[in-house]
């Protein structure tokens, strides 16, 4: 049966299997910024459970651009050998990986967040937290202007990083660019009071990310496909705040600089009002920015049925259905909701037995 949640998607070279995504999400499990057996199990069970896309928790380009000690990275080669094994388990089973890379500037230098996950100074194991201005995001700390050299160090962290991505096998890359961390940091003017090339008008508070997307299509290849995560709205009346107008403008800009993917997300310099969090409540930004731009777009936030998921593709709301809470409930989530819908699709040979549609 067609079914529109199980219908390929090509992306540049990448052949999707299904709509359905395992959105990033941090597990806090890496000193030193490697992953282990958990990621290989937690990863690799939701390709069992068969997603067309695994997309990893937010891996940090360099050790300052941590969350907290514990996040993972792809700042050197020790990290590339520890990803290989779960990539390729992941891709074993038919579905496709992306990493998420970022930076969290200003929101850096974290405790873990069973110890509080309250600042950490340098004397304490931290570092000195770099944003676009001298901000407090955290209200404990205040982070440091970026200077001009340190922003080209940042920018060529990110090819670096994107570099090793595709040395250790990934197949996309998803650049982490909301939720109030270093990439939002500038292109929202909520973070960003600098008043040189970086921040003042749209264009100078979107450059970064322009450039950091330029250095990493510059070094991967042309056939890999781009996704960048943003926080479509801000969750702010004010003014100056970054609107949805914004991100339809900025992803028309990111458009003609080579991504092909956008997952519409929002916040989190502040969370919006428990009242709107109903399902599919990002829905309308994923739904507007690909109405006016064209691109694919992935939806994100409170998407939990079957149902919802593959109307949300048969309508044409988005390309994409990104799961994150859905998918640690149950990971097998895609062979559930190909067995409500109907669908076809491929079942691990030996969980056969349990799916008698699957012809055993
Ligand atoms: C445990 C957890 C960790 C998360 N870590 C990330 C992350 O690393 N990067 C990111 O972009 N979003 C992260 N998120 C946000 C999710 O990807 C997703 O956008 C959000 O949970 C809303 O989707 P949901 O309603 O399906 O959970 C995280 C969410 C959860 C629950």
């Amino acid at each position: 049966m067609n079914v529109p949640l199980f219908s390929p998607l090509q992306v540049r070279s990448l052949l999707l299997k299904n709509r359905l995504v395992m959105s990033p999400m941090q597990q806090y499990l890496s000193p030193d910024g490697l992953v282990g057996a958990w990621h290989l199990v937690h990863l690799g069970s939701r390709a069992v459970g068969g997603v067309g896309l695994v997309i990893t928790e937010a891996t940090a380009v360099s050790p300052e651009g941590r969350n907290t000690l514990f996040d993972t990275g792809l700042w050197n080669e020790a990290q590339v050998e520890a990803w290989k094994p779960i990539i390729q388990f992941v891709q074993a089973q038919g579905a496709k990986i992306a990493v998420q890379l970022w930076h969290a500037g200003g929101k850096g230098s974290h405790a873990h967040p069973t110890a509080g996950f309250h600042y950490l100074p340098p004397t304490d194991g931290g570092w000195v937290t770099k944003s676009a201005s001298a901000v407090s995001l955290d209200k404990q700390h205040t982070a440091e202007a970026l200077t001009m050299t340190e922003i080209a160090t940042l920018v060529a962290d990110f090819a670096q990083a994107a570099t090793r991505a595709v040395h250790a096998g990934f197949d996309a890359i998803e650049l982490h660019a909301g939720h109030g961390y270093l990439l939002h940091q500038f292109y929202s003017a909520l973070a960003n009071h600098r008043s040189d090339a970086y921040g003042g008008s749209f264009e100078n508070r979107i450059r970064l990310l322009l450039e950091v997307v330029d250095a990493i299509r510059a070094v991967i290849p042309e056939a890999m496909p781009l996704l960048v995560r943003l926080s479509a709205v801000d969750f702010s009346d004010e003014e100056h705040a970054w609107h949805l107008a914004d991100s339809v403008r900025l992803v028309a800009v990111l458009q003609q600089h080579g991504v092909d993917v956008v997952t519409a997300s929002a916040g989190v310099f502040s969370a919006p009002d428990r009242a709107k969090l109903v399902p599919s409540y990002q829905v309308p930004y994923a739904e507007k920015i690909k109405a006016d731009t064209g691109i694919l777009t992935g939806a994100v936030g409170l998407i939990t049925t079957p149902e919802q998921a593959n109307e949300l593709i048969a309508t044409g709301q988005a390309d994409l259905i990104m799961l994150a809470r859905e998918l640690l409930r149950d990971p097998y989530f895609p062979l559930r909701a190909a067995t409500v819908l109907h669908a076809d699709t491929p079942v691990p040979t030996p969980y056969t037995r349990a799916f008698p549609s699957s012809g055993r």
